[in-house]
């Protein structure tokens, strides 16, 4: 097993900062140090294998991205990154944990589906993941598949509010789901938006002729955002269940969250950076087809009612607990499926590798600290979904997870392969990064350093996660 220094850095972790020196050994880290620390009068540096120098650099837990649909069957297609080319790019942006969705749509037997996900991943991965899975329509073999689900660490379920006839639930259904949540002590997460007043007004606006992809944005307002997060927590608070909203884009659903919090309701939220940067009229109004690269649900919101300050308000404020990316991507072939019908457009942006790039520049410009950096884009993620200890935090015993990051670098995010999702355009083309992920370890493995790739799919491994440790 070899041992790894990393020197002369500045350690953040959610708690506070300060300088010290990370000693890994093998897969974990074994001590935080104070810098030059000798061991019976010899240089510990001299007594390691391998030296990471991170003078002037920050040394952080390793991301985690809460949110990914990696080769999802969805919209007619399949989202464009494979477990293998999604970890990577993960694992390039600093994120060494991803946490997926199974996915069951109705009919499907959810602990088959469970086992065919388990199958994608095994031995594609090149950082950690974890399973969500996706219930779509909640039979009583659906419930006793989340308790059997639990046991194999697949503790939070996700819901929609919507995609009638693809993935919706109604609220019965909702509410047997959320009484076995509050029963057997998982998270109900949910797609909060009411489908039904969606597709009336994504038919009223094809049969009128309005088929470009802004259409997208005005017929998904955020009164129907705010209606089913409203609802949601409404059922959540009957049943006892914990709730988890995820990919907030609206203020007033995010003003929801807060009321229900409070009161002292175990309710949660999630943004995702397309909510923090991208809106409306820039990227979803852009000219002739170029808007459907933004088309995602919930979608973009307008800058002029500005939710985009809002939701960064909500992060600072802990409104909001942690931000995901959602990640989805789709190539230009696919979203042109939508050409004459905004509606047949597949559903998802990719950012899996830009998540904490993004939410730096947040820091850069004084939204939120480092702390909070750290926070909302590792230690928060671990412990909402039961990781916290072996992930989401540099101290003794947890997993050598560590992403060493220049403030003084830099990234320009271009066109194409600037990146290395699949994809075959950028969502955030243009978008000039104040700072850079230099070094990347999972698991006590350097998997990203000097601009090269070191890591292997298989390498990643599944996390079994115990319940949420964020509970009131
Ligand atoms: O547009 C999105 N968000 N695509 C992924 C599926 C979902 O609803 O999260
Ligand atoms: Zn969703
Ligand atoms: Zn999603
Ligand atoms: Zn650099």
């Amino acid at each position: 097993m070899a041992t790894t220094l990393i020197t002369g850095g500045t350690v953040v972790n959610a708690t506070g900062r300060g300088a010290a020196d990370v000693l890994i050994d093998g897969e974990k880290i074994v001590a935080l140090l104070t810098p030059g620390s000798t061991l019976l009068g010899t240089d510990l540096s001299a007594g390691v294998d391998r030296v990471i120098d991170a003078t002037g650099k920050y040394v952080i837990p390793g991301g985690i991205d809460a949110h990914t649909h990696m080769e999802m069957p969805f919209g007619g297609t399949f989202a464009s990154d494979t477990f293998e080319t999604g970890t990577t790019a993960a694992a390039w942006g600093g994120t060494t944990t991803i946490v997926d969705f199974v996915v069951q749509y109705a009919g499907e037997n959810p602990l088959e589906q469970y086992a065919l996900w388990q199958e994608k991943a095994a031995g594609s991965c090149a950082v950690d993941y974890g399973f969500h899975q996706i219930l779509s329509d909640v039979q009583d073999s659906s419930l006793h598949a989340m308790d059997e689900l639990v046991k194999e660490g697949v503790t939070s379920f996700k819901l929609f509010m919507a995609y009638k006839g693809v993935f919706l639930s109604d609220d019965g259904q909702i509410v047997k789901a959320m009484q076995k949540a509050a029963d057997n002590g998982s998270m109900i997460m949910m797609h909060a938006e009411n489908g039904s007043v969606i597709d009336l007004l994504v038919q009223q606006a094809v049969a009128a002729g309005n088929t470009s992809p802004y259409y997208h944005g005005i017929t998904r307002p955020w009164q129907a955002e705010e209606e089913a997060t409203h609802r949601a927590i409404m059922l959540a608070n009957l049943t006892g269940a914990p709730l988890y909203v995820v990919h907030v884009s609206a203020k007033q659903a995010a003003e929801q969250i807060a009321l229900a919090r409070d009161k002292g309701q175990n309710v949660f939220g999630e943004t995702c950076p397309q909510y923090l940067y991208l809106s409306l009229e820039e990227q979803l109004g852009a000219p002739g087809f170029e808007g459907a690269k933004w088309v995602c649900s919930t979608p973009l919101r307008s800058r002029a009612e500005h939710h985009q300050d809002h939701m960064w308000n909500a992060l600072r404020t802990n409104d909001l607990q942690l931000v995901s990316t959602d990640h989805c991507p789709f190539c230009m072939t696919q979203k042109q499926m939508g050409i004459d019908d905004f509606s047949k457009i597949p559903n998802g942006i990719g950012s899996v590798e830009h998540r904490l790039d993004l939410l730096y520049q947040g820091v850069v410009t004084g939204e939120i600290t480092l702390e909070r950096w750290v926070e909302i884009c590792s230690t928060t993620p671990a412990r909402m979904f039961g990781m916290y200890g072996k992930k989401g935090v540099l101290a003794p015993g947890a997993d050598a997870d560590v992403v060493v990051y220049d403030p003084k670098g830099h990234t320009s995010i271009g066109l194409g392969k600037t990146h290395h999702m699949n994809m075959d355009y950028s969502a955030w083309e243009g978008f000039e990064i104040d700072g850079h992920v230099d070094t990347v370890l999972s698991r006590g493995s350097v998997v990203v350093d000097g601009g090269a790739f070191h890591g292997r799919a298989g390498h990643g491994q599944y996390v079994k996660r115990e319940l949420s440790q964020y509970l009131i």
